[in-house]
């Protein structure tokens, strides 16, 4: 059995395919696949674990119902064309859980650089611009006590409103379909509306999927009624905020502030606005970037595999086969 992986993985789950005789091909080109090279290569391979941003559309899967299973090394699967898979009965898999605490993490770092302003003084020291201090000049804002609104209020954004009240104090208000009791009874979380969360929370951090109905969501109409004073979160998918309207919201000050780890699209230039803004923090969706969880990512993705290959049930299958 022949797996093809789209970037070089790390080395516990790599480990753990090799050891159970699987033979893995890992693209070490420092470049990205096209989408023609993707399928190229699948065609010679009897499984796909995907660690790149290439998107799984109805084209590909077409010409790639051979595959037994797509292992995706991530917890979205939003590249993904889930009904088409699931039409051609291709199983694909995700990894749920073992990033949230690591993703949580860059909310978290997002949210305290921001309000401290943390890269735009770090950018001073680089140009030499650390030579008179003053007082009152670029100040930034205390966390003590201040409301955290969590929209998407899942697995990564508990983690993060843990931080943030052991950290903080913080009160935790959220937003979600459904009730997350768990938050409710451990951090005296309260679910509230989509526009009481907008008009209430000090930091609004996003942590929902992204679907058709949350793309393009925090808009003009949605910065508008948030606090001026606010802070906007992203480390879910860039493509959840317009970022014409959040460059705009930051201009004009109809927000405070934001910290992005998802942009949109990505990469970010080098030249974007929000890089040069005193107020805004931006990474390069290294939400779940450490050694720890990449690993633990690589094994749950193994591990599917193998399932795939055992003919057992898949333990974090996104399709519904
Ligand atoms: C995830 O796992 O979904 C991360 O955002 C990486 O894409």
């Amino acid at each position: 059995m022949k797996i093809f992986a789209t970037r070089v993985i790390p080395p516990d789950g790599l480990e753990l395919l090799q050891r159970a005789g699987l033979t893995v091909t890992q693209w070490t080109e420092k470049r990205g696949l096209s989408a023609a090279e993707l399928i190229a290569h699948c065609q010679q391979y009897d499984a796909l674990l995907l660690a790149s941003d290439n998107h799984i559309d109805r084209a590909f899967l077409e010409q790639c119902r051979h595959l037994k299973i797509i292992a995706l090394l991530s917890v979205g699967y939003d590249k993904v064309d889930v009904a088409a898979a699931n039409d051609l009965r291709i199983p694909v898999t995700n990894t749920p859980g073992v990033l949230s605490a690591a993703t949580a993490d860059t909310a978290f770092l997002l949210m305290l650089s921001v309000a401290r302003k943390a890269f735009f003084h770090y950018k001073r020291i680089l140009r030499g611009d650390w030579n008179f201090s003053e007082p009152t000049a670029n100040l930034g804002i205390d966390l003590e006590g201040k409301t955290l609104g969590i929209w998407g209020l899942g697995n990564i954004g508990h983690v993060m409103a843990k931080r943030c009240v052991s950290a903080f104090g913080m009160k935790v208000i959220y937003h979600n379909r459904g009730r997350n009791e768990a938050a409710e009874k451990e951090l005296g979380a309260v679910r509230v509306s989509f526009e009481a969360l907008l008009a209430q929370s000090d930091v609004l951090s996003v942590h929902t999927a992204l679907t058709p109905e949350t793309t393009g969501m925090f808009n003009k109409a949605v910065f508008s009624q948030m606090k001026p004073s606010a802070i906007f979160i992203n480390t879910a998918r860039g493509a959840i905020h317009n970022e014409g309207d959040l460059i705009a919201a930051l201009q004009q000050g109809v927000i405070w502030g934001a910290g992005l780890d998802v942009t949109n699209p990505e990469p970010m230039q080098p030249d974007n606005p929000l890089l040069d803004m005193p107020t805004v923090a931006v990474l390069p969706h290294i939400g779940s970037a450490t050694v720890e969880t990449r690993n633990a990512m690589s094994v749950m993705a193994a591990k599917n595999i193998l399932a795939a290959f055992n003919g057992t049930p898949l333990p974090n299958q996104v399709t519904s086969l």
